[in-house]
């Protein structure tokens, strides 16, 4: 299908922030001059002393001042396109990437530019988000520059019947990609919930717009909690961070590329040889994907029972108490019982 290219999204970083920020982390070692930054980026110095500050703001460290010039000691945790593309490499990610550093949901920007044809592997991301969504209408918290808040635009050839799929290939990737940062494996509760010690840190949200035989486009939005110090009260109890697991701060940029660098390993893998791969992963790394006791909640019923595997379009399968044998789970909630 036709793209049509959106320069300048309203409300995306500038370009000239990212040039920036990428130019101050290539160098950690020197002070550059407001001069030469000016120049490199073509802005005025007084501009660049304006964005330097707005970075100090979003707790970027910048030492110096526009006399003797500036310098960061480390690579920001920050997620801007420069940072990312060459790291994409290869990737259908690293051509098109958008950042706001405040954004609604970063889930209803790619929708939109699904519908006006951005290309497949748009990807979406901010610092924050103001109205974060989550599964069955619940919100998503998004505090600002603690956690991943990504959107994937994918045009995928596959019916709509297939879609559920896409969310398992994110949570194996999301899981992949986490693993690396924890000293314990996380389990997959499904379709698509990452869990530490029974506490959510991730979580999925996958829309789409299709025609009867044929996705027209997806998004798979993915909230990972990355160094939240504590989560709000009212989560607490269920949700947690891998700062809170592991008692340190981790790189959100590190953990981004190897979640897309995953999602992209998944993904060919299911459109090459279709479900199996992925259910055979997604049962070597769920608890949940048989033998599990749960409660499931469903727009219309509630019911408990043992889970039974996977159906090859990814749906559920689950052995209920009340005798009336198999019964396949589309969407819902899913809670382990006891
Ligand atoms: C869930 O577990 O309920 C799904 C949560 C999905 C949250 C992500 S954060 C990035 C993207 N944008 C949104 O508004 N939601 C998803």
């Amino acid at each position: 299908m036709a793209t049509k290219r959106t320069v300048n999204l309203p409300g995306t970083t500038d370009r000239r922030v990212d040039a920036l920020l990428t130019l101050l982390a290539e160098n950690t070692t020197i002070v550059i001059s407001g001069a030469k930054i000016a120049k490199e980026i073509g802005v005025s110095r007084q501009q660049v002393w304006r964005w330097i500050e707005k970075l100090r703001l979003l707790g970027v460290r910048v030492k110096g001042h526009p006399r003797t010039g500036y310098h960061i000691e480390r690579v920001p945790d920050i997620l801007v396109p420069q940072m990312l593309s060459h790291r994409l490499y290869g990737t259908p990610f690293a051509r098109r990437i958008l950042h706001f550093f405040k954004v609604d949901s970063t889930n209803s920007v790619a929708m939109r530019l699904g519908e006006e044809g951005e290309p497949h592997g748009t990807l979406v991301l901010a610092e924050e988000q103001t109205a974060g969504r989550g599964r069955a209408g619940r919100s998503w918290s998004s505090e600002k520059s603690a956690g991943i808040y990504c959107s994937i635009l994918l045009r995928p050839p596959i019916p709509p019947a297939h879609a559920p799929l896409l969310t398992l290939v994110a949570g194996l990737a999301a899981r992949d990609a986490a693993a690396e940062d924890l000293d314990a494996l996380p389990d997959i509760r499904w379709p698509n919930d990452l869990l530490i010690g029974g506490r959510k840190f991730c979580g999925i949200l996958t829309e789409m717009h299709a025609e009867p035989d044929r996705v027209h486009h997806a998004v798979v939005g993915i909230g990972i909690n990355v160094n939240h110090a504590k989560m709000p009260a009212d989560l607490a109890a269920t949700a947690t961070s891998l700062r809170i697991e592991t008692g340190k701060s981790h790189s959100r940029l590190e953990l981004l590329i190897r979640l897309l660098r995953h999602f992209d390993r998944y993904y060919n893998q299911f459109l090459e040889s279709g479900a199996p791969p992925i259910l055979r992963r997604f049962a070597q790394v769920s608890s949940y994907y048989e033998g599990k006791r749960v409660r499931i909640t469903t727009a219309t019923e509630g019911f408990t029972g043992t889970t039974a595997g996977l159906e090859p379009s990814g749906v559920l399968r689950v052995s209920r108490d009340d005798g009336r044998g198999i019964e396949p789970v589309l969407s819902g909630d899913v809670a382990e019982v006891s």
